[in-house]
Order: C-alpha cells, then structure tokens, then sequence
C-alpha cells in the first residue's frame, strides 16, 4: 500500500468518513428469542428442555464478518438466564459477553437485548447459556460467520454446509444435576452423545461428487468427543476462526468447547454413510450416530463403524500438532494470517495457571492457583465501571500456582493485565482428567502441548511460527499446553474450564485487560440497557 503523509485533521476526516462508511455497510440482523422450557425427547424420554422460539437446539445464526447482532432475549424461565457466544470477541465490549463477570443475569419474565458486531470474524462458533447449569438442558446452537464477498477463502466454495452440534448428554434434569454440584458432590457419567440434539436420528444429504462444508462443534459439558464420517476423509479448513493448513484426517478430535470445520467430497457410491461421534477417555465409550445420505440413496448405512481411539493420549497429542496455521491465507481480514509473526513478540507477561481439586468444607471444589472462583451479586465489569469498592482485588490469585500445598481458599479471581500486553500462559493440568480452557474476548496461538509438568526447559519445544490461533485449548491429564495472547481487547475476560462440573464449583477467573485511559478508542461505555444488580442495583437506570 502507498503510504502518504497524512496531517492529524485529514485523518480526522477520514476516520470520520470511514465511521460512516461502516454504518452504511455493515449489516445489522435482528433476532428475537423467547427462552422457555419444554418437553423435549432426546433420548426416547421426556425431560424438561430449555427452549429457544420452541427448538431444541436454539436457530442456528448465519452471518457475515462485521454483520451487526441484535438479540432481543425474552426470558420465559423461572431461572435467570444469561447466553454467551462463544468465540465471538466482542471487540472494546465484554457488556455483550453474558457471563456473571459482565452481565447481570436477565430475570424471569423480562427481555434484555445484546448488541454486538461481528468485527473481522470469520468461522464455526456457538451460543450456549452459562449459569446454572442450563446448558445441560439446552439453550445452546451455531453461529456462523461467512466471510465478506472481496475476501478468498483458501478453499473452493463448497456445493452447501452442515452446522454438526454434537455433545455429552444426560437423562437426568438439569436442576437435579445443579443440586448435586450444590451439594459438593460429582455430576454422573452422561447418558449418551447427540448430533443436534439428537441420537442415532439426523440426516445430512448431499449430491454424489459434490464437496460439502462441516461444521462441527462440541457443546458438551464434560466430553471430549473423536468425529468421522464411514469411509470419507475430511479435510480440515478452520479451526476457531483460522484457516488452518489443509490436512486429510480420518477421524478429528474436539474437545469440550472447540469448533472444526472440515469440507467432505461426495466421492462414494451413492449410498447412507455412518456419521459417527464417540467419546474420548472414558470408559464406557459414548457413541452416536446420523446418517450422510447421497440423493437418490435407498439403502441404509451399513457395516461396521469407523473405528477410532478411544482413550489413547498420544494419539491425540499427535493430532493436535499438526493443526497449524495457514501462514499465507487471509482470515476474515484480506491480509496473510503469517503477517502477526507472534512468536517474535517479546512476552511481557507471564501466566502459569495450575487446576486443582479438593474437598473444603465437606464439598467438591476446583480451583486455579489454589483459589476456587465465586461470582460475586455484582458483576465484576460494573464494579470496574463504577468504581464499586469491596467486589474485587487484584490480588486474590497469584500469576503462578503456589510452591507449597496449601489448601483450596474460596475467593473471586481477577487478574490484571494492561492492554496490549503480549503474554505466554502455561495451563498445567494435575488432575487425572482432560481440561479443556476458553478464553473470552481474543484468540490465542497455542504454542505447544507436553505431558507432566511444565518446565521453562520445553519453551525449546514451542510451535513459535504457525501454532493455530483459537479460543479453546485443550489439556490433556497430567500435562500442560502453552499458549500466547496478544491482549489488545479492553474488557473483563471470562477464562473459564469448558468442563461444566469443574467451572460451576469454581475453575474459572476473570483477566481485567485494562489501561487508565477512558476513551471510545479503546472501550465502548455501558450500554444504556445495562441491568444492574448487587451492589450496583441502586445506581440510576441509564435509559
Ligand atoms: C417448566 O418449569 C416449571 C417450573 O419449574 C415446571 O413446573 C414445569 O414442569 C416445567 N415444564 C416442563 C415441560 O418441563
Ligand atoms: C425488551 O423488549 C422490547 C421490545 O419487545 C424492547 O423495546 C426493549 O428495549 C427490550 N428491553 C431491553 C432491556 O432490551
Ligand atoms: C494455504 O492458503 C493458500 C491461500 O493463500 C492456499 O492456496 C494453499 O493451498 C493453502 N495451503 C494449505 C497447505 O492448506
């Protein structure tokens, strides 16, 4: 590009110019979702479901990078009810991230409506509830985000696509398994997997020949899943929002959390292919099924499932280094997603974040860094806006776990970060089971997965060149995974455990990305229907 010498006014007038531009551009779709619970028959039998306009998943949105949302959510629940999107950034604006750390949970028999824009998004992701354990019950569906008509893709436009929500399942209702947690005590082993809320059911049809668009997501709560389709290889395009160099697999893991989008030639004879999704880890091994039809098929999927790994570790250690990052595609942006060289960047800030489990008091808790978070009445954003004391302090969880093993303290987790810091964040896991951790408001290069524990001698080991950008990484038992994160997004940021069991009882804090500059530049203001609650319940309503 040419560079000219710009004055300060005539960038004033062209960044006016292109604020305008945007608003004529950029799409804006609205929503209206009415959240209620009904019957629903995943598994043969009735349970209560959490509803959006009556389905069981929630509407799949389908959009395009910079798209304007507008959700107006109606809550019919006699719960309060928070949804989050998953992956979605919310550029300058965690208001719109619908955890308890930035939103005031919307009460029964009100509306609250989220706003947001898409900004250079590309990719498979979710919406999902986040208290209360409602995403056991639904809730939860696809968000799709196609790329503008002036941006390639680095693969043929495929002939059509499938959004696959596949996750862990229980009969038992979602209040019941919340009262276990209160109580102190584990969630059960679940029932069965579904593939869109549904098992051994749904069918997906294609034309022979013809190349199709997966997207797969694990909207499970405990259980990292294996997908494969019979006889058919996929191959992988995205991961989370990047385009990943295109390797064949036969078989993909997705944790808990993780989205993959994968294209699928028709390339059979035309026939009903087995669509397989089983669990990973766990004994016994969870499997379910739907159905790639070609057209014109009249015979029923047959023979044996595709086999796959079910508790082999290595196996999917293996796997995950070789999802790498497409160095000379573009991403949502036309500029090459090898042009940010992250790991040249020199880390400002480092992070070793420690899980952990203990009994305190009689009842089961998770903790990170020895602390087990607690959602304060007030979120934890609106005390940070106010300036409301006695919500939060900064020094509650250490950047790294404590040497000696003292015992799991309750407390609420925030650590401070200042804007645009590049940090490394080793997550080391010491429990015996699979971790899998979200990041909310930017996606991280995830530089390297190694069993036991983390010594600063494995950064010889570190992916520093094309490790995939994402927004949830895996970590395998006794082991660690590395990432780095360029935090250039002012907020306060949900890091939280996708596993549902070890999050609600505690395995989640807030990152406070924070600079002392008030200013639209680098963060929008409250929005005007901000609820309030807590301790900011008596704060003058906004609009
Ligand atoms: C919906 O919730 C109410 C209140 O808890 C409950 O009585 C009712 O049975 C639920 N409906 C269904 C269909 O589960
Ligand atoms: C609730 O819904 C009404 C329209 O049905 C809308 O005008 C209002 O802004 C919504 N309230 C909030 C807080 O979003
Ligand atoms: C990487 O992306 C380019 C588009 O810039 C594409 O032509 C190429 O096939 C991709 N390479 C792999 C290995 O996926």
């Amino acid at each position: 590009m040419k560079q000219a010498i710009l004055t300060p006014i005539f960038l004033g007038i062209l960044a006016c110019w292109s604020a305008l531009s945007v608003i004529a551009e950029d799409r804006y779709l609205f929503f209206t979702w009415e959240i209620t619970n009904g019957t629903i028959f995943p598994l043969g039998v009735p349970q209560e479901g959490i509803l959006i306009n009556g389905q069981f998943p929630g509407p799949t949105i389908d959009a395009i990078t910079n798209d304007n949302i507008v959700i107006n959510v109606i809550n019919k629940l006699d719960d309060k009810f928070l949804i989050t999107w998953n992956g979605i950034k919310q550029r300058k604006t965690s208001w719109q991230d619908g955890v308890l750390g930035t939103n005031c949970a919307i009460p029964p028999n009100t509306n609250w409506t989220y706003k947001f824009q898409l900004k250079d998004q590309i990719g498979t992701y979710t919406y999902f509830p986040t208290t209360k354990i409602h995403k056991a019950a639904g809730g939860f569906g696809g968000f799709n985000i196609q790329q503008r008509s002036v941006i390639s893709i680095p693969y043929p436009a495929p002939d059509g696509e499938f959004t696959l929500l596949v996750g862990d399942w229980y009969k038992t209702n979602h209040r019941v398994l919340r009262r276990l947690l209160d109580l102190g005590k584990s969630l059960p082993f679940p029932d069965a997997l579904l593939i869109n809320g549904q098992k051994d059911v749904a069918v997906f049809t294609g034309e022979a020949g013809k190349t199709y668009k997966f997207r797969v997501s694990n909207v499970g709560i405990a259980t990292s899943i294996n997908f494969r389709i019979q006889g058919h290889s996929l191959k992988l395009i995205e991961v989370e929002g990047a385009h990943t160099l295109q390797e064949t697999y036969k078989s993909l893991d997705v944790h808990v959390g993780q989205s993959v989008t994968v294209l699928v030639t028709l390339d059979k004879s035309i026939g009903d292919y087995y669509i397989v999704a089983s669990s990973r880890f766990t004994d016994p091994v969870l499997t379910t099924t739907s159905t790639l039809r070609y057209s014109g098929s009249n015979t029923k999927a047959s023979g044996q499932l595709p086999i796959a790994p079910t508790t082999d570790l290595d196996w999917s250690i293996k796997q995950a280094r070789t999802i790498r990052l497409n160095l000379t595609a573009n991403a949502a942006r036309p500029n090459p997603q090898g042009s940010f060289h992250y790991g040249t960047i020199p880390v400002l800030r480092i992070l070793q974040l420690a899980n952990s489990k203990s009994i305190v008091k009689g009842k089961l808790r998770y903790a990170v860094n020895g602390i087990s978070h607690i959602n304060p009445s007030t979120p934890l954003k609106l005390a940070d806006w106010f300036n409301i004391p006695g919500v939060f302090d900064l020094n509650t969880i250490k950047d790294f776990p404590s040497s000696s093993n003292n015992p799991i303290k309750l407390g609420t987790s925030v650590i401070g970060l200042t804007l645009h810091d590049f940090a490394e964040i080793i997550f080391q896991n010491n429990e015996n089971t699979i971790q899998s951790w979200h990041m909310d408001g930017s996606s991280f290069y995830v530089v390297g997965y190694g069993n036991g524990i983390w010594t600063s001698k494995v950064r010889e080991t570190y992916n520093l060149v094309d490790g995939v950008s994402r927004h949830t990484v895996q970590v395998y038992p006794k082991s660690w995974s590395a990432i780095m994160v360029s935090l250039d997004n002012k907020g306060m940021w949900n890091l939280r455990s996708a596993i549902w069991e070890n999050r609600y009882l505690g395995q989640e804090l807030y990152l406070r990305v924070w600079n002392n500059e008030q200013s639209l530049y680098t963060e929008t203001n409250v929005p005007l229907n901000a609820l309030f609650c807590g301790k900011a319940k008596h704060l003058p309503k906004l609009l």
